[in-house]
């Protein structure tokens, strides 16, 4: 007999918290499909109270997800648990995630707040939270440096008030595996009624243990882990949901339990977080790496050659590696198209969006021999499936680079429909690109990242460009996609400043 491990993904979260990954409804939307196909069992869509949007966003996600639940995340407060509870009211199954912080320092410091008001305050959110919904999670923030006498004692409160999951984080990912299996199992064995609620874990990766540490925890009886998609979390990130679920699945014999992830659909889930969110994904990480199932050594070769086991552990193919099959090519037509968005999860506003996207389509097959489903994610996501307003719109450009002449480009673009040009020189055809673009836009903002990305392999692949821009302390990603770089980091620009333009950022949630 195994126990259930549950899986709750807070990628569009905590995983939102990562510096300029915020994402738009639509972007977010795309990404819970995508979780509910991959198998998640709770889908933490956000945090209702940080932002109108936000909180229309958890509602829209609620709508339309059906097998996982979703929850919203809520400090201990009468205005946060509201808005929790309205922004998860359709849900099929709707959650709400209670936290306040446990730790000497945090409650001294930061809510200026005495132990008993603490314990008061969690008890009157978890009280609130079901009035809304049976399920009720209670997190303890920064349970890692909380005292244990004061950990039991919140956590006997919120379960006599009512808190169906308690969850133990390691805020700031301080802690090693051994003390932290050891601070579950000490938990469960002295809160009373422990058995009457899931033990759950939440681990940050600022010494590299986020796994290892959540890992530690469900050897020591917790039954639900918190993780995020490629790790994407608050500073170094939080537990890999795809390194939590694998371990578990190639060591059942240690792990007794499992979980209803679909495997096969990890990888494909990673490729469209990493582009949504424009977090390339290192290629030495574990399972969704790029290099996690190549072998370079003629040792190693030899070896998986004559038995694939002498050196792999698991299989590419069982976490979705090659699953993104040769889909579409120049010939293919409107319906295939449709029938491809459809089974890669994207909904498309209405007709004319799916023209757009088929004209587009089209457009890269005449470049480009094989479109992968790595492709169409990326065309549609050029094609404003992100539905980030057009403020600045690409209409023209060419770029000169030629060695022993200094690059120049020019630019056409346009600002809330007027046509604007502008000519420049630069260190690269980038460099003169953005400046003319600049010279045009005026946005007065800070280049705080360029990455370009094959999507996928070959000369011919589209790049992927993600620029991530800061001005008045609000810091967003762009995304474009194109077989010419130089244009793709034109549209990633301008993809940033429409999202500067349409006010698309996050407050932070534990302020
Ligand atoms: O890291 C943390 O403590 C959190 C809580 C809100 C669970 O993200
Ligand atoms: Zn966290």
């Amino acid at each position: 007999m195994t126990d259930k491990l549950i899986i709750f993904d807070t990628t569009l979260r905590d995983g939102e918290q990562s510096p300029g990954a915020s994402m738009t409804k639509e972007e977010k939307l795309r990404i819970a499909r995508q979780l509910e196909k991959l198998g998640v069992d709770v889908i933490e869509a956000g945090f209702a109270a940080a932002s109108p949007g936000d909180a229309e966003a958890i509602l829209s996600i609620a709508k339309v997800i059906e097998r996982s639940t979703v929850c919203s995340l809520a400090r201990a407060n009468e205005k946060d648990v509201r808005a929790a509870g309205e922004a998860i009211k359709p849900a099929r199954h709707g959650r709400i995630h209670v936290f306040i912080a446990t730790s000497p320092i945090h409650m001294e410091k930061k809510l200026r707040m005495t132990p008993d008001e603490v314990v008061e305050r969690a008890v009157a959110a978890v009280k609130l939270a079901r009035e809304y919904t049976d399920d009720v999670e209670f997190s303890a923030e920064d349970a890692v440096r909380s005292e244990m006498d004061f950990l039991v004692r919140v956590f006997d409160a919120v379960i006599q008030a009512g808190a169906t999951t308690l969850n133990v984080p390691d805020t700031v990912g301080y802690s090693i595996p051994e003390l932290w299996g050891n601070r579950i199992k000490e938990l469960i064995a002295r809160v009373p009624n422990s058995d009457r609620v899931i033990w759950s874990t939440h681990c940050h990766n600022d010494l590299g243990m986020a796994s290892a540490n959540s890992l530690a925890a469900v050897l020591n009886g917790a039954r639900q882990v918190e993780c995020t998609i490629n790790g994407l979390g608050e500073r170094a990130g939080n537990a890999a949901l795809e390194e939590v679920v694998m371990t578990v699945r190639t060591r059942r014999d240690i792990f007794n339990c499992d979980c209803r992830i679909d495997a096969t659909q990890i990888v494909p889930t990673s490729k469209l977080v990493s582009s949504i969110t424009g977090y390339p994904v290192q290629p030495n990480k574990a399972i969704v790496g790029a290099n996690a199932f190549a072998h370079e050594s003629g040792i190693h070769q030899d070896g998986v050659l004559k038995h694939r086991e002498t050196y792999e552990i698991m299989r590419a193919e069982d976490v979705g590696w090659g699953a993104n099959k040769l889909t579409l090519g120049k010939l293919s037509g409107r319906n295939a198209f449709r029938t491809r968005l459809q089974e890669l999860g994207i909904v498309l506003e209405n007709e004319d969006a799916l023209n757009a996207a088929f004209y587009r389509f089209k457009d890269l097959a005449d470049r480009k021999s094989e479109i992968f489903d790595e492709d169409i994610q990326a065309l549609v996501s050029d094609e404003g499936a992100s539905h980030v307003s057009e403020h600045f719109r690409l209409v023209a450009m060419g770029a000169h680079s030629e060695t022993g002449v200094l690059p120049v480009a020019r630019v056409v673009m346009s600002i809330g429909g007027v046509e604007h040009q502008a000519d420049s020189q630069g260190g690269g055809p980038v460099d003169a690109t953005f400046k003319a673009i600049e010279q045009i836009a005026k946005s007065g903002t800070e280049l705080l990242l360029y990455s370009v990305n094959n999507i996928t392999s070959g000369t011919d692949a589209q790049g992927e460009v993600t620029v991530r821009l800061s001005k008045g302390g609000r810091v967003v990603n762009g995304q474009g996609a194109d077989t010419d770089i130089v244009v793709a980091s034109a549209k990633a620009y301008l993809n940033a400043l429409n999202k500067l333009d349409a006010g698309i950022e996050r407050a932070h949630p534990q302020i």
